[in-house]
């Protein structure tokens, strides 16, 4: 024991080195699919096959290439495609020198050939590429490769490998996905990225039984390889529908929303409505990631019973643009002349940051007055939003018009507002106590959920 103890110690890992191998040691997604069939199909589709293909990283690459003289081409890569980095084949950062399993992104043999990591953020990996796997059994045996178990596969520490971004230059934290997480109650409770991204639980741990290749013995709990965020964008553009429709069931299941109405409120009166988002089932903030390209927003609408318009905000424009006085949940950096910008590779600074944390609740006010001609009663609805991000900027990337970002309806609240004068037995059928009761449904877990083992 004491021997393990320090033979550890006396070896910090050391993250692999560009150049360290060559694409051929790695082994072909082909040939895992073999065996691990239904894991292949639950990958594939996945952000993390697009990793490297990824049309929209395309184009923010060779931007940042750009404007840095090529000085980001191996940081970024190191995370898009890291068999492409540590094999050499980036540069140059048109792709020209890349393998074929390389431009699979983040895929199989890459996770499973991990064997330790150094740290957080940066793509710190260390790699072994070989005869063995490293996974979450200890008890694994396969006619095809021997099987290791790594503790760390199975914890947040080790999508925080990537899933921490930090500007090589200047420090500032760009993508804080995992330091958000380890300072929440999540971290506290146990619930790690896995238990989330490759269950079927989505906002908890919930066991997946199963078989994890052909001729393995039956478990408890195997993983899903469909980890998918709130990208629906790229999985659309790429045309991985299932894909898009488990990011979409992801946004919604999110966050919860309740307005908060009075009954009844005359002409001419003042009226203020409460609305409260909780970002109820994200391990990070609402948004994550790349957080200053997402965009998360609440439309507004007040109108009367003949769908006359009272107030209503957060609407789209003809160009796609949210309109002004909206407020968007997400964080805007500067550059180092402290102006906005959304080319994080020249950020060095953090001008605001209203991203919802996990478990956090913040409370909107919206303030109408009720018209002279108004049709009671009023209607009043509030639809929390999401999109991969702003329509010009893709509209600049790409040609305009070419790609409509998808606008996902993340949670709706509604509620009602009666003439004083109004006889109150006739205000139950639409009654406002019913607006918060859909979200609370969502929230219900009906599987059967079970603390999960660990090795
Ligand atoms: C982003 C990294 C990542 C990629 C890509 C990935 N895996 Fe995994 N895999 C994991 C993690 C993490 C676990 C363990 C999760 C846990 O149990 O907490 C795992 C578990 C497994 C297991 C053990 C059984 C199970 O499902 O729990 C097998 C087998 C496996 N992966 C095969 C594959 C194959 C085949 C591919 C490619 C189609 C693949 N993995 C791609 C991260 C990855
Ligand atoms: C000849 C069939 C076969 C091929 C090919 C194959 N595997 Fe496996 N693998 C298995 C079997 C069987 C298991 C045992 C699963 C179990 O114990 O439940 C396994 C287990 C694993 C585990 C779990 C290891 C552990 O200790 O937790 C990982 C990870 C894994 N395989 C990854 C891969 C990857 C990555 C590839 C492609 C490079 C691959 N496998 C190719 C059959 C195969
Ligand atoms: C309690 C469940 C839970 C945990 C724990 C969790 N997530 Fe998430 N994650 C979600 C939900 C729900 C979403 C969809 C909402 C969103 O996009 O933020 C999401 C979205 C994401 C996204 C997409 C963000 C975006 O908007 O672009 C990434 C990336 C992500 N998670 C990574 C991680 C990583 C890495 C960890 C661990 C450090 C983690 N998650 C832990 C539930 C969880
Ligand atoms: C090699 C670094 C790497 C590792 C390790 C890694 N990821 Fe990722 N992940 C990425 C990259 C890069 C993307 C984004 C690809 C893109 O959008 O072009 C991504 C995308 C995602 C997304 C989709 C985000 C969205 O907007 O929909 C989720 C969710 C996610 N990862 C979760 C995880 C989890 C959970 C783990 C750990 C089990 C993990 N990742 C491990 C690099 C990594
Ligand atoms: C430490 C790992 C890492 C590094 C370094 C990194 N990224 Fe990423 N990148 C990620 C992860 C993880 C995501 C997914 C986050 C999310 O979905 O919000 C991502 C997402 C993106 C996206 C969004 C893609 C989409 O489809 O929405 C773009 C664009 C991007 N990265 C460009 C870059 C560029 C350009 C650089 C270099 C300046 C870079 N990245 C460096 C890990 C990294």
């Amino acid at each position: 024991m004491t021997m393990i103890a320090l033979a550890f110690c006396a070896h910090a890992a050391e993250p692999t080195a560009p150049g360290e191998y060559t694409s051929d040691e790695f082994t072909s997604n082909e040939k895992c699919k073999s065996c691990h069939a239904i894991t292949h199909i639950e990958w594939e589709g996945t952000m993390h096959s697009y990793a490297y293909t990824d049309p929209f990283y395309q184009k923010e690459v060779e931007a940042a290439s750009k404007d840095t003289d090529g000085l980001v081409d191996t940081f970024c890569s190191r995370c898009h495609t890291p068999i492409g980095v540590v094999a050499e084949e980036i540069p140059p950062i048109d792709g020209s020198q890349m393998s074929e399993i390389a431009k699979t992104g983040v895929n199989c043999d890459f996770c499973h050939t991990i064997s330790e990591s150094a740290g957080i953020g940066n793509g710190v990996f260390t790699l072994s590429p070989g005869d063995t796997k490293w996974g979450p059994f200890n008890d694994s045996r396969s006619a095809f490769h021997d099987s290791q178990y790594l503790e760390l596969q199975t914890r947040s520490e080790f999508c925080g490998m990537c899933h921490e971004v930090i500007h090589p230059v200047n420090g500032l934290v760009i993508d804080d996905t995992y330091s958000t997480w380890k300072n929440s109650s999540y971290a506290d409770e146990d619930v790690d990225c896995q238990d989330c991204h490759m269950t079927p639980g989505i906002t908890e741990f919930e066991a997946n039984p199963g078989r994890a290749g052909s001729g393995a013995p039956k478990r408890e709990h195997i993983s899903q390889h469909s980890i998918v965020g709130g990208n629906v964008f790229i999985t659309e553009m790429m045309g991985a529908e299932k894909e898009k429709g488990l990011a979409i069931e992801r946004l919604q299941k999110a966050a919860t929303l309740e307005v908060d109405v009075p009954e009844t409120a005359s002409v001419g009166e003042n009226v203020a409505v409460n609305v409260q988002i909780t970002n109820s089932g994200a391990g990070h903030n609402l948004p994550t990631g790349v957080s200053e390209i997402r965009q998360i927003w609440l439309e507004f609408k007040a109108t009367d019973s003949e769908n006359n318009r009272i107030y209503v905000t957060g609407g789209l424009d003809g160009s796609g643009s949210i309109d002004e006085e909206t407020i968007i949940y997400n964080n805007v950096l500067g550059n180092e002349k402290g102006n906005e910008t959304i080319k994080f590779w020249l950020a060095d600074r953090v001008l605001a940051d209203n991203r919802i944390g996990p478990k956090e609740t913040v409370t909107e006010e919206y303030i109408f007055t009720i018209p002279e001609d108004v049709r009671y009663p009023v209607a009043v609805e509030a639809t929390l939003k999401y999109r991969s991000a702003p329509q010009d900027l893709i509209d600049h990337l790409f040609d305009d018009g070419v790609h409509e970002v998808p606008v996902v309806d993340m949670v709706k609240s509604s509620g009602t507002i009666y003439d004083p004068e109004s006889d109150p037995e006739s205000r139950t059928e639409n009654a406002p106590g019913f607006a918060g009761l859909s979200a609370i449904a969502a929230f219900i877990a009906i599987a059967q959920l079970f603390k999960r083992k660990r090795n």
